[in-house]
């Protein structure tokens, strides 16, 4: 454990391949989790998660379900952070796109409903998808948080997941509205395809995709063409990482140098030249190789 008590932060969907290896690393980090998890995991093995160090003092286990959006209740109040990872992944086929649609729109936003509402949650992160932003009839180079999946253009594309991209696109769009009315601090992590290891015991479907050429799925390789990767492990600390930024610590106030530039002063060093040359010194004088 790196240290004691940082906080109470709520990861839903904890049975997931993101959310169990975010959790595990919140647990090493010294945070208190709170877990959401369907109420049919109750017949699982959660070992994985349970068996975690530090899990038998600093991870509670909470039911909820997108279904039932104000579920999640319990888990969220009291917390300082949210990372909202629960989405349906595998086998969503078998629910006609448009209930699914109405299941994660309303239930995410039952989820930023009570974070509004508590008073003690800062921050909600969250877990987005490159699937949200790639999808464009139009090429372009560079895609980010500022640009839309075109949803009509990948069902034309008839590659069998449209109903995720469709409902992550639409689930974050309807994020994006409520945070953005309500005054709550939101920020997504777009990830790529996720692959690495894993903790929970099944076989996650971004690691199946991944591994598809080792695997012999010959049914997955086109989903592969043009595919970005990341570790889970970036995934996990990138989320940490964002719940942290501008929520903790002291707030300092900006220094003036008015006075300074206003008398003619003009300052001839960015950032980047502070940390280089006081890093060349360093390298120089022994202090690092
Ligand atoms: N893995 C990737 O390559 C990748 C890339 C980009 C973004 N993401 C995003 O990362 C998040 C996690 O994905 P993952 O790869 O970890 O998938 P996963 O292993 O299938 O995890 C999905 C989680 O969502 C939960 N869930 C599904 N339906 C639910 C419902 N109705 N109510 C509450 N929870 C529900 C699942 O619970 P059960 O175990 O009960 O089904 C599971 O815990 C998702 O938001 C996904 O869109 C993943």
């Amino acid at each position: 454990m790196e240290s004691d008590d940082k906080g109470l932060v709520c990861v839903t969907g904890g049975t997931g391949y993101v959310a169990s290896w975010l959790i595990m690393r919140l647990l090493q980090q010294g945070y208190t989790v709170r877990t959401t998890l369907r109420p049919h995991s109750g017949q699982r093995d959660l070992s994985f998660l349970t068996s975690l160090p530090g899990a038998t003092e600093k991870l509670h286990l909470f039911h909820a379900d997108l279904n039932e959006p104000d579920s999640f209740r319990a888990a969220i109040e009291g917390c300082t952070g949210v990372f909202h990872v629960a989405h349906p992944v595998g086998n969503i086929n078998a629910i006609p796109e448009d209930e699914l649609a109405k299941m994660t729109v309303e239930g995410t936003l039952g989820i930023l409903k009570v974070c509004a509402e508590s008073k003690t949650v800062k921050r909600v992160v969250y877990t987005s998808s490159a699937a949200t932003v790639v999808y464009s009839e139009e090429r372009r180079e560079v895609v980010d948080e500022n640009t839309w999946s075109d949803i009509d253009f990948y069902r034309s594309l008839k590659t069998g997941a449209e109903a995720y991209v469709a409902t992550k696109t639409k689930t974050e769009k309807a994020a994006w509205d409520f945070a953005e009315k309500h005054g709550l601090d939101l920020v997504t992590v777009i990830p790529t395809l996720v692959v690495g290891p894993f903790i929970c015991h099944n076989l996650p479907v971004s690691v199946g995709l991944g591994l598809a050429l080792v695997l012999g799925n010959e049914t997955h390789y086109k989903h592969l063409e043009g595919t970005s990767m990341v570790h889970v492990d970036d995934v996990a600390s990138a989320h940490i990482h964002v719940s942290l930024k501008d929520i903790k610590g002291f707030s300092k106030s900006i220094c003036s140098s008015k006075k300074l530039v206003d008398s003619g002063f003009k300052f001839k060093y960015s950032l980047d030249d502070v940390f280089d040359g006081a890093i060349q010194s360093c390298k120089e004088k022994g202090f690092i190789s």
